[in-house]
């Protein structure tokens, strides 16, 4: 097992305030899953208010079960901005995968790469992983770019089992602490 703990509830970053996620965060859920700016690059079609149901039960438990997943974040206005956090890759086995999602209105500053590296901070130092994933569409550059920016290195692209292309970024442990 690579990691030697679960991840705190809370998480503060220099704007931003993250709770772990729970079933409090549906209108939230909904709001980006029916947003194709957003799910164009995540399963790439709306989803319905009932699918939104089933994903947030699916975080939920991730949490119980795995000791880590979503966090929540909002600003200084408690608005909520987006998501983000650490959960075992479903597409590559044995890895943990950051992920991250920022509303539109709030695109542009840098608060997903706070969230980023917020995440890496817990999942280096509190959960002790060796190395940490990201996988994006190839042509989702801003996520790209936010890999970059938080110091990940381009690994590979492939195709998923259902013939779309992705590329994977990572980071290791030793070079998040250099
Ligand atoms: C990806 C996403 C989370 C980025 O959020 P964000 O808070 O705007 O990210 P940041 O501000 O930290 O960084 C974005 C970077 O991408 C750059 N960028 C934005 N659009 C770009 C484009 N079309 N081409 C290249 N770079 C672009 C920005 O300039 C910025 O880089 P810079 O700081 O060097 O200028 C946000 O766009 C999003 O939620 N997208 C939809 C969901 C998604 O794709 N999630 C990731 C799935 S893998």
């Amino acid at each position: 097992m690579q990691e030697s703990t679960a991840a705190p509830d809370a998480i503060v970053t220099r704007r931003l305030t993250g709770c772990r996620v729970s079933a409090d965060h549906l209108d939230y859920l909904v709001e980006v899953d029916g947003d194709m700016r957003i799910a164009q690059w995540l399963s790439g079609e709306i989803q319905s208010p009932e699918q939104s149901r089933a994903r947030l039960g699916r975080w939920v438990r991730m949490w119980e079960e795995t000791g880590k997943g979503f966090w929540i974040f909002q600003d200084s206005d408690r608005s909520i901005v987006g998501h983000g956090g650490l959960f075992d890759s479903p597409r590559e086995a044995g890895e943990v995968e950051v992920g991250y999602v920022i509303k539109p209105a709030y695109w542009g500053r840098g608060l997903a790469t706070e969230i980023t590296m917020a995440a890496f901070k817990v999942g280096f130092e509190s959960l002790d992983l060796q190395r940490i994933i990201a996988i994006a569409q190839p042509a989702n550059a801003p996520s790209r770019r936010v890999m970059e920016k938080c110091g990940m290195i381009f690994e590979t692209e492939s195709l998923s089992p259902k013939g779309l292309s992705s590329v994977r970024y990572a980071i290791a442990k030793e070079m998040w602490s250099a």
